[in-house]
């Protein structure tokens, strides 16, 4: 089991984005995890595939964009031109979900899949054989600084025996409200790739607070192996 540490860099300085990314790497950061949110699946408006180019060049290691918006098919092939290395895509609003990941793999990116804090993990079960990783929303989408919603840990728990059940190791990746206070949770119960905001960029030691939050998962992965 491996640790990846996914910073938002919604929290982040968009105008010194360069400099912030640099932080996080220094870190430890081993993906960046980048928001894309359309005003209409959720309530706010932030990037698209210009800024996603911009932080391909500025960041060195592979970025992980999570798309919060109504109609992903249609701007698959416009993120991987500009340098997703992994797409999420929201279960919510995809009827044709093999149809919608075998479209991210065929471009050459991860596919994984999203659940908010009320879709249930079955809603996975026909897909569990074929995603590259799947995001456990802890908070419900839209902004960054949210509290953590306490039952993630659980359905962290059945996505990961949903996943084994199908005979796939691909991680589980947990978004939303992961701190100090939150981390040890949720890597007890099987996640793999940590995403976390406010906590880094918030915290006015980005490189820091990266470090602090890797060691604590990295600690909890530690103690289970002994
Ligand atoms: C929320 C986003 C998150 C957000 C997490 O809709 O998907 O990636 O940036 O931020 P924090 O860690 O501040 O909850
Ligand atoms: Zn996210």
């Amino acid at each position: 089991m491996t640790i990846r540490l996914a910073p938002s860099i919604l929290a982040a300085d968009f105008a010194a984005l360069g400099r912030d990314i640099e932080a996080v790497e220094r870190g430890g950061a081993d993906l960046i995890h980048l928001d894309v949110m359309d005003g209409h699946f959720v309530p706010n408006l932030t990037i698209g595939p210009a800024v996603v180019k911009a932080v391909r060049r500025a960041a060195a290691v592979p970025l992980d964009v999570h798309l919060m918006i109504e109609d992903p098919d249609r701007y698959l092939d416009a993120f991987v031109e500009a340098g997703a290395s992994m797409i999420s895509v929201h279960v919510e609003v995809l009827p044709h979900l093999n149809r919608t990941i075998a479209a991210i793999r065929a471009l050459g990116a991860q596919a994984g899949v999203v659940l908010n804090p009320s879709t249930p993990p079955t809603m996975l079960s026909e897909v569990a054989g074929e995603v590259d990783y799947v995001l456990v929303m802890s908070v419900n989408p839209g902004f960054g600084g949210q509290r953590f919603i306490a039952r993630s840990v659980d359905k962290i728990r059945a996505v990961r025996a949903l996943l084994d059940a199908a005979g796939n190791r691909a991680p589980v990746e947990v978004d939303g409200g992961i701190d100090l206070t939150t981390v040890a949770a949720v890597v007890e119960a099987g996640a793999e790739i940590l995403v976390a905001g406010q906590a880094i960029f918030g915290s006015g030691d980005a490189a820091g607070a990266a470090r602090a939050i890797k060691d604590a998962a990295l600690a909890v992965r530690e103690g289970a192996a002994r």
